[in-house]
């Protein structure tokens, strides 16, 4: 199977940023992580990270055109919590779509415990860490 593990605002930071929320993982570190739990399997995956709302459409809608991508994990950051552009591109592509956070959004502040994107994603992981990716790319590989 081909995944793609889209990363939105402020996760390229990661491992250095906030560490008692986030970790000292770098994404680099976790997306080795992901690269070898899907290795096992034969499992092909892709990363992008942006921090820019409409490059994140982009890859939604570039996974779709491309016709070969089975799904998709998105930490979409604070985009989660109020981008309708993000819901839409999600709610407009075929492939399944797993919202992950690394923190427990909600145990953090009110703002975090309301997703725009849930709706529309085929499924919803937060609270582990880098775990998140796997256990969301774990439940992928079950459909
Ligand atoms: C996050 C949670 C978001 O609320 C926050 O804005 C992030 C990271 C997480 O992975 O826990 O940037 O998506």
């Amino acid at each position: 199977m081909k995944f793609l593990v889209i990363n939105g605002v402020n996760l390229n930071l990661t491992g250095k940023r906030e560490q008692g929320v986030y970790g000292t993982e770098t994404l680099e570190e976790i997306n080795e992580k992901i690269k070898s739990f899907l290795e096992v399997n034969g499992d092909e995956v892709e990363f992008f990270q942006s921090n820019i709302e409409g490059e994140l459409v982009n890859a939604l809608h570039d996974a779709y055109l491309g016709g070969s991508c089975d799904g998709i994990i998105l930490n979409a950051g604070a985009f989660t919590h109020y981008s309708y552009a993000l819901r839409d591109a999600i709610a407009a592509i075929d492939i399944p779509v797993v919202e992950v956070h690394m923190s427990n959004v909600h145990a953090r502040d009110e703002f975090r415990h309301k997703s725009v994107l849930s709706e529309v994603c085929r499924g919803v992981v937060c609270g582990f860490g880098a775990g998140s990716y796997i256990a969301a790319l774990a439940g992928l590989k079950t459909l």
